[in-house]
């Protein structure tokens, strides 16, 4: 059957304060009253027999909530100790059925209009997919953002698949007109997928595989996790497999990673900011701002953040230097 396999493991640290460990970006409920991850769920549901969940011990309890409101109440789980990173996630869900089994994998954290384009998109993914391919979706890029993968493409063939390159390169690559940005979802059989890490990554492909055998209900040992080599399917698999294809995503599309997304999301929605570009999140309490331009401010019942819009990435830093002062 064809599963949808939702990945939810990240914490979000460039949403901090809204997201938080106890509750990280999927789980709020600010897009049109939902959550990334109810809509995860509702996008995908017309594609797939089945919904796994790979999430962990810290938030499965909020992908229950959320399945349950989006009025699913059949879907599988498995629930990490502890993050090892998607190729391991994958592969758990990959272990979990029947070799032939399509996994359509996304993340759960994506804000995307669903619509003819989505559809055909995705369809064709699966039946790539159905014929032994690994198949990426990729995007026309915006700007040369360096938290994505590129996948220099020629139609569906795939000459080169490059993860996170440094900006210099990022720049080169959206100039030539022949590299996309990953999406972040892929589409393969359970057996190809395993095919593959097996001969590119074989140290995860095994660790991984023993963690899974030792499942306690949806439960993976803390223990047996901990041996897992923690790497990305992008560079476990993506940039070797010579399996690999490539739909175009037409496509709107964003991945929710920071706040200048978040902005530019809220932006498109009609939500207010001042002349200058200035923005509050969270609070009713009026604000007024002087002598700034393209400010966010916001504002969590324990925490306050104001951030120039540009600095965005950076508040990945501010969320993990407070993790260490913990
Ligand atoms: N279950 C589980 N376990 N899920 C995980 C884990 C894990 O250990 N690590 C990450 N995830 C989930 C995240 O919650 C997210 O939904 C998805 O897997 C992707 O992980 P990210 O950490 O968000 O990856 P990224 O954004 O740096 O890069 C990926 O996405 C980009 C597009 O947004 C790559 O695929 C890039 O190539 C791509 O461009
Ligand atoms: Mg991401």
């Amino acid at each position: 059957s064809i599963i949808n396999v939702i990945l939810s493991g990240g914490v979000g640290s460039r949403l901090w304060p809204l997201s938080r460990k106890s509750r990280p970006k999927q789980y709020l409920p600010i897009f049109e009253g939902e959550t990334l991850f109810q809509k995860t769920v509702r996008r995908n549901q017309s594609f797939c027999q089945e919904i796994l969940i790979v999430g962990n011990k810290d938030n499965y309890l909020l992908s229950r909530k959320d399945l349950n409101k989006a009025g699913v109440a059949h879907y599988r789980e498995i629930i990490e100790a502890c993050p090892r990173n998607t190729a391991a996630a994958i592969a758990f869900a990959a272990f979990s059925g029947d070799p032939r089994d399509i996994l359509f994998v996304t993340p759960s954290d994506h804000l995307i209009q669903p619509g003819k384009a989505y559809s055909e998109a995705v369809n064709r993914a699966i039946q790539l997919a159905v014929e032994g391919h690994v198949v990426t979706f990729g995007l026309t890029p915006k700007s040369p953002e360096t938290g994505f993968g590129y996948i220099e493409a020629n139609g569906e063939e795939v000459v080169s698949f490059r993860e996170k390159p440094d900006r210099p390169t990022a720049e080169v690559f959206v100039k030539s007109g022949d590299f996309f940005w990953n999406s972040g979802m892929f589409c393969s059989r359970a057996e190809v997928f395993l095919h593959e890490l097996a001969k590119y990554e074989p140290e995860v492909y095994e660790k991984s595989l023993e963690a899974f055998n030792s499942l306690e209900g949806a439960f993976l040992s803390e223990e047996l996790s901990l041996a897992i080599p923690s790497i990305s399917v992008d560079y476990a698999v993506m940039e070797r497999t010579d399996k690999i294809k490539m739909v175009s995503a037409a496509f709107d599309w964003s991945d929710m990673g920071s706040f200048e997304s978040i902005y530019q999301y809220l932006s498109e929605q009609g939500y207010p900011k001042d002349d200058l570009g200035n923005m509050v999140i969270g609070t009713d309490l009026h604000t007024e701002f002087t002598g700034l331009t393209n400010t966010i401010l916001i504002h969590t019942e324990d925490a306050i953040l104001v951030l120039q819009k540009e600095n965005a990435q950076e508040v990945k830093q501010i969320y993990e230097r407070l993790e260490r002062e913990k």
